[in-house]
C-alpha cells in the first residue's frame, strides 16, 4: 500500500480539521508542522504572519515525521496574505530536494481559489502539485466541506 503523509500547519485549527478528515479518507499518516515558539500568536502574530508571508520569510519549524519516507506528500496550509503560510513554506523549503509527488490544499477566510499557491509550491519544490483544492474557513466550520474533500481524496488516489 502506498505510504501517504498529510503534513499541515494550522494557526486556528481550520486547516488541521481538514487535514484530519483528508488523512482519514486516504488512510494516510499525519504530521503537524509546529513552531518552537509562538511567533504567530495573537494580534502581533497575525501581523507578523502577513509580513513573513509577503517577505517569504522561513521561520524555524519542527515536525515529527520525515516526508522522505513517504511515496506521496499532501500539504495543507492556511492562506496568508494571498500566499502560502510561512511555516508551510519553511517545511517545503526544508524537504524540497527529497520529496516525491505532491498534492496540496489550502484554507482561506474568503474562500477564494488563490491559484498562486500552486505556483509557489512548484517554485519551492520544482514539482507541479498533482492536484490541489482550496477551501473557505466557513465551509469547514459549518461542516459542508465533505463533498470537496471526497473529490480531493479521489483525485489524490488516482495518482497511486
Ligand atoms: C496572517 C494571516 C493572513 C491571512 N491572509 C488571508 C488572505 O490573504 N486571504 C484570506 O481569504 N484569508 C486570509 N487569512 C485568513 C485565514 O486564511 C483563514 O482564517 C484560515 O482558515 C486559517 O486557517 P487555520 O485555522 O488553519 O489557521 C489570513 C489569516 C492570517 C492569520
Amino acid at each position: 500500500m502506498t505510504k501517504v503523509l498529510v503534513a499541515y500547519y494550522s494557526r486556528l485549527g481550520t486547516t488541521e480539521e481538514l487535514a484530519r478528515q483528508l488523512a482519514a479518507r486516504l488512510g494516510a499518516e499525519i504530521d503537524t508542522i509546529r513552531l518552537p515558539s509562538p511567533v504567530y500568536a495573537g494580534l502581533a502574530g497575525f501581523w507578523r504572519g502577513i509580513w513573513h508571508a509577503l517577505r517569504h520569510h522561513l521561520p524555524d519549524i519542527a515536525c515529527e515525521r520525515d516526508p522522505v519516507g513517504y511515496a506521496f506528500l499532501v500539504v495543507g496550509s492556511p492562506v496568508w496574505a494571498g500566499r502560502l503560510s510561512a511555516p508551510v513554506r519553511a517545511y517545503l523549503a526544508r524537504f524540497a530536494d527529497h520529496i516525491g509527488p505532491i498534492a496540496a490544499f489550502w484554507v482561506s477566510g474568503s474562500g477564494r481559489a488563490y491559484p498562486g499557491l500552486a505556483l509557489e509550491i512548484e517554485e519551492l519544490t520544482d514539482r507541479v502539485p498533482l492536484t490541489t483544492s482550496s477551501f473557505g474557513r466557513r465551509e469547514v466550520l459549518e461542516g459542508t466541506a465533505g463533498d470537496k474533500l471526497d473529490v480531493l481524496a479521489r483525485d489524490i488516489r488516482a495518482h497511486f
